[in-house]
């Protein structure tokens, strides 16, 4: 017998590998706080919402702050509903631990609404990749350490695909060349954006201010950071849509009729 037996760590209430969830799904995940998912969870839920699909936000943290981030008032229903352009939508609904487990494995969204992806807010912990069958978001910034980033990915399910996103400043190939080294640790395929998601002033702002970035004026970092979430974004799309061509974003000012208007579908 092994001096030190290999121990799984898996919680009991995961689904076994190879499930996949019942819609596609987009997992927003890391291992270390702030680094920026709940903004991009909102990000691209948005842009989602305005290529025509009904998106719903799960957002697993105890803060819930994506319902915060998407203007959301606490006195709003529980299940809150958002229409973007003529189809699109985003329904967000905070759930946590394993009964988010079962609604996107088990029960499916039914009773809450129909919708073509869910797309997942997670709070800073290790099992935030752990979910199979889900396009994982990862965004890491300079000073998570390797390590952590290895804990979490280690326990990703091998039918998840990961997708790495640097936050903030690094020059491209450095990035390129980490990406390639965590691939070689983990031993399977690893994308990653190859252009980092910029952090500024403005996108602060308005998702401080529970104000939609994508109604901001598309110009210098902050066009970096939209074009950054629209290619993610696309991403998730083609789970839905493999075949389908990528609607272009509405202008700035169909963006910008982003007033607080939520109704309750239940
Ligand atoms: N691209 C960005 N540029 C500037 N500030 C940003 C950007 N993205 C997020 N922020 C800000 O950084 C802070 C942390 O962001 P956020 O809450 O999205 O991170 P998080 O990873 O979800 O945090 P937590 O681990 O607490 O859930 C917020 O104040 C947010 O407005
Ligand atoms: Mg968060």
């Amino acid at each position: 017998m092994p001096a030190n037996p290999i121990r799984s760590t898996r919680l009991a209430q995961d689904p076994p590998p190879k499930h996949s969830p019942l819609i596609p799904t987009v997992v927003v995940a890391s291992y270390k706080g702030g680094v920026g998912k709940t903004a991009l969870t909102v990000a691209i839920a948005e842009r989602l919402a305005w290529a025509g699909l009904h998106v719903l936000l799960l957002t697993c943290d105890s803060q819930e702050d994506a319902r915060h981030r998407l203007g959301v008032q606490a006195s709003d229903p529980v299940v809150a509903r958002r229409t973007y352009g003529s189809e699109g939508s985003v329904t967000v609904i905070g759930i946590r631990g394993s009964k988010a487990v079962d609604l996107l494995y088990r029960i499916g969204p039914a009773r809450i609404g129909s919708f073509d992806i869910a797309v997942v807010d997670t709070p800073p912990e290790v099992q935030g990749g752990a979910l199979p069958g889900v396009l994982l978001l990862t965004p890491v910034d300079g000073t998570d350490a390797a390590r952590n980033l290895l804990t979490m990915l280690a326990r990703t399910p091998s039918n998840t695909d990961i997708m790495l996103i640097r936050v903030g400043r690094e020059d491209r190939e450095d990035w390129a060349q980490n990406a390639r080294t965590l691939e070689r640790v983990l031993g399977r395929d690893v994308q990653f954006l190859e252009d980092p998601l910029p952090l500024t002033k403005l996108i602060k702002q308005a998702h401080d201010a529970g104000r939609s970035v994508w109604a901001l004026p598309r110009s210098g970092v902050t066009l970096d950071y939209l074009s950054s979430v629209d290619t993610l974004a696309e991403t998730a799309w083609e789970r839905v849509h493999p075949r389908r061509k990528w609607p272009s974003m509405p202008s700035q000012s169909a963006a910008a009729a982003y007033v607080p208007g939520w109704d309750d579908d239940e």
